[in-house]
């Protein structure tokens, strides 16, 4: 298939980035860029610095396919650098990047709008902490809002813990928040142009899904299909589906979430541009959906054009 034929047009892969996530974003987009040329898409991967604009214009590309994790390629800012460029691009527009990027916004509009999500508090003073742990108990989770792949979390057990958690997610910037523990299980659900895919279930023997279980280690089990009820499944869809929406998510991504021991699901947070490894997450449930790494690609290069917000 010519490029003329799949009426892609000259594609840019956006991957790499100065964000904590450079090195995921880059197996990212190699996986998605043998994929785009096995489809016979014409595609080219860039490693972002901040002459982006430049090499996208000199390039005279088409359409653009984001890659990037965290802040600078999945927070927005991309996003309207391609808007005023006019260059169609892959995924979420500006608000929706935004506001799932930011773990405490998104809590705030989840919460106006009746979506189930652990209580917090934002840490700014010693005072804060002291709330928090009055308010929240032990054990609880400290986070920086505007961070991936856990970086800078920690889960605070006993009081004395809080200082140091808060310190470590403060050095990575923006604000920070304490979250009510949820004892449960841990599952995520991948949407692909308004389609749940079957949910995945993660489990580690570490404290949490931190870093290490994320990319490192080899005791994380991921379960598809994740053993619901398919009537629980589908229930839980429209909640995920809702979630995504509320932020101004579009497109496609995936919806992190937990069910605690009374089978009560809390939203954790909404990647917009997350893992496409070939072992990531999205693919895997994409696979259980009967589509593969490749067709996976191509849709998501075709969401350019469906966006609304
Ligand atoms: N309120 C919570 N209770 C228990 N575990 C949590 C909670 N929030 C996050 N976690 C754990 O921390 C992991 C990372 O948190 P998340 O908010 O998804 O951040 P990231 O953007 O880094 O993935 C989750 O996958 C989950 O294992
Ligand atoms: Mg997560």
């Amino acid at each position: 298939m010519s490029a003329a034929v799949n009426g892609f047009g000259k594609v840019a892969l956006l991957m790499g980035g100065w964000s904590a996530e450079r090195a995921i974003s880059l197996k990212s987009g190699a996986a998605v860029l043998e994929a785009l040329r096995a489809a016979g898409v014409d595609a080219h991967a860039i490693d972002v610095d901040h002459r982006v604009a430049y090499v996208l214009n000199e390039g005279g590309f088409d359409r653009v396919f984001i890659m990037l994790h965290g802040r600078g390629g999945e927070d927005g800012s991309m996003q309207g650098m391609l808007e005023v460029m006019g260059l169609p691009y892959t995924g979420s527009g500006v608000l929706g990047s935004a506001l799932a990027m930011d773990k405490l916004r998104s809590k705030q509009i989840w919460l106006a709008t009746g979506l189930p999500t652990p209580e917090y508090v934002v840490l700014e003073t010693q005072q804060d902490c002291e709330r928090a742990l009055q308010q929240l108990g032990l054990p609880m989770i400290v986070k920086p809002v505007l961070e991936g792949s856990s970086i800078g979390m920690s889960k605070v057990e006993h009081e004395a813990g809080i200082a140091a958690a808060w310190e470590l997610a403060t050095a990575c910037g923006g604000k920070v928040i304490a979250e009510r523990w949820i004892s449960g299980r841990e599952y995520t659900a991948a949407i692909l142009n308004r389609r749940v895919l079957p949910m995945i279930r993660l489990e580690t023997p570490r404290q949490f899904y931190d870093y290490i279980a994320k990319y490192e280690a080899t005791d994380t089990r991921y379960i598809c299909p994740c053993g619901l009820e398919p009537a629980h499944e589908h229930a839980l869809a429209d909640i995920m589906l809702a979630a995504f929406d509320t932020v101004g998510a579009s497109g496609w991504g995936r919806v992190d979430f937990m069910l605690d021991e009374n089978d009560q699901p809390w939203l954790i947070e909404v990647n917009t541009a997350p893992g496409m490894t070939d072992h990531s997450l999205v693919p895997m449930a994409a696979k259980q959906a009967g589509i593969d790494f490749g067709q996976l690609a191509l849709e998501i290069l075709g969401s350019c054009d469906g966006r609304k917000a």
